[in-house]
C-alpha cells in the first residue's frame, strides 16, 4: 500500500534527487571553485550501493515517489555506478517510477546506449557556454569537445527528456543566450537557462546574477518565445519552428516553492528538505540503517521529518549569509 508523502503545506513529495558522490572531475565557478576547500565525504562513510538500493525501494514503493534523479559532484565518476544503474531495473518492475542522471557529460562519449540499457530515461547534461574558451573559464578544465559529443550522441538516442543546463552569469556566458536558443533549432532537447543560485564560496552577488525575466528580454530581442507549458511552476517555450524547447529556473526571482515535491539525498546518507536547508538540519538516515533500522523505523523517521519543511527557502541574501553549503555535495 502507498502512503504519499505529504508535508504541512501540502505538498506531496514524490521526486528524490540522490547525489552518489560530491567528487566532481570539473571546477565550475558556480559550483564547485577550484580555490574553494571541499571536506571530501571519506569513501566509508558514502551510502552503500545497497544502502542506496533500499532507501529507493522505501521511496518508491511505500511513500510512491516517480521519480528518482542521481546526480553528484558527478555521478558517473564513482566506481561501480554502471552496475549499479542496471541494478534498479528489477526495482522498477514492482514499483515504476522515472529514472534521470544529471552529469558534466565528460565521461559520457560512447557510452549513451549503456545508460538507454540501464534503463536512465531523462538525462540533463550541464553545458554552459557553446565556445570552448568560455567552457574553459566556467569549468577550469574539462574536454569541451567531450561534452558536445555527449549531448549529439544523446540528442540522437531518444531519452524520454534531454536537457542542456546553463547557469547563465552575467560577463562569463550572458553573450551566448541566442546561441543556446539556435541549439533548439535542429536539437530535440531542453535548454535550461537557471538563475545563478548563492552557495559557499561561488562569489554569488548582484553583479553576476541575471534573472529569468532579463535572460527573456535579451532572447527575445531576437527570437519570440512563445510559453507552451508549465511544469512544477516553472514556465517552457518554443521558437516557431524550432524542434527543441526552452526552460527557465527561477528559482531565486520568482521561486516556485509552492509546487516542490523533492527530497534530496546527499552521497553519506542525509536527507535534506529544501536545496537550501542548513546542515544541522539534515536527516541522517545513514545513521539509522547502519544501527540496523527496520523499514518501518525509517519510515516514520522520513514522515515525521518533512513536517519540517519550510514553506518557502529564505531570500537569496540571508541564504547567501547563512545558509551558504556547497553545491557539489549537494548536487543541485
Ligand atoms: P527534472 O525535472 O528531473 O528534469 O530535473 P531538473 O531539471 O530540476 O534537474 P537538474 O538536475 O538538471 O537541475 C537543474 C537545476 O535546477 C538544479 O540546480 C536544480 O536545483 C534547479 N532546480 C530545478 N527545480 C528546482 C526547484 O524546484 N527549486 C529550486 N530552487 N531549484 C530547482
Ligand atoms: N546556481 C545555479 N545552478 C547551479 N547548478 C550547480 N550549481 C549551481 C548554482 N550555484 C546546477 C548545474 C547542474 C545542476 C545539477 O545544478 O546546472 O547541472
Amino acid at each position: 500500500m502507498i502512503t504519499p508523502l505529504y508535508d504541512l503545506h501540502g505538498r506531496q513529495h514524490s521526486y528524490l534527487r540522490v547525489s552518489l558522490t560530491d567528487r566532481c572531475n570539473l571546477h565550475c565557478l558556480y559550483c564547485n571553485p577550484r580555490n574553494h576547500e571541499v571536506n571530501y565525504i571519506p569513501n566509508g562513510d558514502l551510502l552503500t550501493y545497497d544502502e542506496i538500493y533500499r532507501l529507493i525501494a522505501l521511496f518508491t514503493g511505500t511513500f510512491g515517489f516517480n521519480k528518482i534523479r542521481f546526480t553528484g559532484g558527478e555521478p558517473l565518476v564513482r566506481n561501480g555506478v554502471w552496475d549499479f544503474l542496471q541494478s534498479l531495473q528489477g526495482l522498477r518492475k514492482n514499483s515504476p517510477f522515472a529514472l534521470g542522471l544529471t552529469t558534466n557529460g565528460t565521461l559520457l562519449p560512447g557510452l549513451v546506449p549503456r545508460l538507454l540499457r540501464a534503463g536512465v530515461n531523462r538525462l540533463n547534461i550541464s553545458l554552459d557556454s557553446l565556445r570552448e574558451e568560455n567552457f574553459l573559464s566556467i569549468t577550469g578544465s574539462g574536454s569541451f569537445k567531450a561534452v558536445l559529443q555527449a549531448v549529439q550522441e544523446a540528442e540522437s538516442a531518444g531519452f524520454e527528456t534531454l536537457k542542456v543546463n546553463c547557469v547563465v552569469l552575467r560577463g562569463t556566458n550572458d553573450q551566448e543566450l541566442h546561441a543556446f536558443v539556435e541549439l533548439t533549432k535542429k536539437m530535440r532537447l531542453i535548454v535550461q537557462f537557471i538563475e545563478f543560485m548563492p552557495f559557499s564560496g561561488n562569489k554569488w552577488g548582484t553583479e553576476g546574477f541575471i534573472s529569468c525575466n532579463e535572460m527573456k528580454d535579451v532572447i527575445n530581442s531576437i527570437y519570440e518565445l512563445v510559453p507552451f507549458r508549465t511544469d512544477m511552476g516553472s514556465d517552457y517555450f518554443k521558437v516557431a519552428g524550432h524542434v527543441g524547447a526552452i526552460r527557465f529556473i527561477s528559482a531565486l526571482s520568482d521561486h516556485f516553492c509552492g509546487s516542490c515535491n523533492r527530497l534530496r539525498l546527499s552521497a553519506d546518507g542525509k536527507l535534506r528538505l529544501c536545496l537550501f536547508s542548513s546542515e544541522d538540519s539534515l536527516i541522517d538516515l545513514k545513521a539509522l540503517l547502519r544501527s540496523g533500522a527496520t523499514d518501518t523505523e525509517l519510515e516514520q523517521k522520513i514522515q515525521s521529518s518533512i513536517g519540517r519543511k519550510w514553506a518557502k527557502h529564505p531570500s537569496a541574501e540571508t541564504i547567501e549569509t547563512q545558509y551558504s553549503q556547497n553545491m557539489v555535495k549537494i548536487g543541485g
